[in-house]
């Protein structure tokens, strides 16, 4: 009878969430998220359990921590019917370790390659040498991964990561000159994660109740290996695939308790842009994105995650009876439309049981913010995107341009400046644009203004189909040469990406 008033009440619930569903997501989703070719063997949902990454010890400490990570292959059991998956692994694992890092206090890694030069290189024997970039870090040029700052032959290369940004959720992987698709695909990222001691005051859930949620999507050959296939499909819409992995685990299920749960939501995959919802229709509260907490609080009840965006999240699990099954979804439509049906719209299961000892809040306050000073005088420049059809197949291009290491900076920025950068999306494609060492804020998409502290400090934006946006970056901290580039990561590794400079 319980159980029957609840779903009453859930369905009444997803309805209210249809008629709150953003507009705006609809009319960019004519072109996004093609399906891929071929198809992975059968897989049946929710049936493993979650797996939480695990977090890297430091080799050292001392004035700095000090971390060593190999990069080298390794089997990686990712569904319960599905033979163990050769993979590239940091530490040879599926995702990365975890690096826990604390606001002001530095870390050094040490990344050492014994992977294989599997491609194009004719001697077997080779070692490859991947240039590894912090996503959404605040570092040096030579430490950012920049193609010309990549493991050297000797096999290894330091990375030093001051971490004088606010607490933030990161990502480490691979952007070796193109071949970043192929590598992360194979298994080339992991989560970082800046702390600060401050926000810890807030009273957050936090420990067992603050979990990372790694979404990538992949195709699978029958006999458990990956498909990565560089095809005309992938070279125009980026590699697709067609099961979801949640940390490294197919469609897993995950056994919450009664309570408040933080969940940092992280989109790894190579190019699907994800739509995500609860089944009962329930809100997540979004307390924070990539790079920095939220000033407040935001209730929705969908969350739009384009390739490395992050979503920081609150959902509250007491009001459920024990038994109680919520699925993570994925889909644009409503709850309930013909499209919500393939393996792609099932992201995890979660398995209310029971209660638990709650003293985390969420308060309305989470930090500060001020808007980034503009006035007419402020430089605001103009990026186009667009594709062209070569005899290799589709390229795509920032201001006519294909990436190579030794263009000229699209833009050269007075260290210190603030400035406006506008993208022009001339393509029929999403182009989710990752701009290197600044967080930024959102001034208007499509030429409608935005609220920025609503969007709050990202690295990732959407240029819509046919559509514009422009953004807003204080450039100061370093001099030197940065990547800027579209964060599909085919698209990427096919052209579209330029360096920028900054100058003194
Ligand atoms: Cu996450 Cu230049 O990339
Ligand atoms: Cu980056
Ligand atoms: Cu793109």
């Amino acid at each position: 009878m319980l159980n029957r008033r609840r779903m009453l009440r859930n369905s009444a619930l997803s309805l209210a969430a249809l008629a709150l569903r953003p507009d705006r997501v609809l009319s960019q989703m004519n072109m996004a998220n093609m399906e891929p070719s071929g198809s992975s063997p059968w897989l049946t949902m929710f049936v493993d359990p979650l797996r939480i990454p695990p977090v890297l010890k430091p080799a050292l400490r001392g004035k700095a921590q000090h971390y060593y990570i190999t990069l080298r292959p390794g089997l990686a059991k990712l569904h319960r019917d599905l033979p163990p998956t050769p993979i590239w692994g940091f530490d040879g694992l599926y995702p990365g370790p975890t690096i826990k890092a604390t606001r002001g206090q530095p870390v050094v890694v040490r990344f050492e390659s014994q992977l294989q030069g599997t491609h194009g290189n004719p001697d077997p024997n080779a070692l490859m040498y991947p240039a590894v970039h912090l996503h959404g870090a605040h570092v040096a040029p030579q430490d950012d991964g920049h193609p010309g700052e990549s493991v050297t032959n000797l096999n290894f290369r330091d990375y030093n990561y001051p971490n004088n940004q606010r607490a933030a959720t990161l990502l480490y992987h691979d952007h070796t000159h193109g071949q970043t698709g192929l590598h992360v695909y194979h298994g080339l990222a992991g989560l970082y994660l800046i702390d600060d001691p401050e926000e810890d005051q807030l009273g957050l859930p936090k420990d067992d109740y603050d979990i990372p949620l790694l979404i990538q999507d992949r195709l699978f050959n029958k006999d458990g290996s990956f498909a990565y296939a560089l095809d005309n499909n992938t070279r125009e819409n980026g590699m697709l695939g067609d099961r979801i992995l949640v940390n490294g685990v197919v469609q897993p299920h995950f056994k919450v308790a009664r309570r408040k749960y933080r969940f940092r939501i992280v989109n790894a995959s190579n190019a699907r842009v994800y739509y995500l919802q609860l089944s009962n229709g329930a809100p997540f509260v979004q307390i924070g994105t990539g790079g920095a907490l939220l000033p407040k609080p935001v209730s929705k009840t969908l969350v739009e995650l384009a390739p490395f965006q992050r979503a920081d999240v609150v959902i509250d699990f007491s009001p459920y009876a024990e038994g109680t099954q919520l699925i993570l979804r994925n889909c644009s439509e409503c709850l309930w439309c013909p499209n919500c049906s393939g393996p792609t719209t099932f992201v995890m299961r979660f398995d209310v049981g029971g209660s638990a000892a709650d003293d985390s809040k969420i308060p309305n306050g989470l930090s500060d913010w001020q808007n980034l000073p503009t006035t007419a005088q402020t430089v605001t420049r103009q990026f186009i995107l667009t594709r062209k059809t070569t005899p290799t197949g589709t390229m795509w291009m920032i201001n006519g341009q294909t990436y190579e290491m030794n263009n000229a900076p699209l833009a050269r920025v007075k260290h210190g400046d603030v400035e406006k950068w506008k993208f022009v999306n001339q393509t029929g494609h999403q182009h989710p644009v990752h701009i290197h060492l600044i967080q930024f804020q959102v001034v208007d998409i499509n030429g409608v203004p935005q609220d920025p502290s609503q969007h709050g400090w990202k690295d990732v934006l959407v240029a819509p189909p046919n559509g514009h946006m422009t953004v807003v970056a204080r450039f100061k901290g370093y001099t030197g040469k940065y990547l800027f580039h579209c964060h599909n990561l085919e698209h990427e590794d096919l052209g579209m990406m330029a360096d920028f400079e900054i100058i003194p």
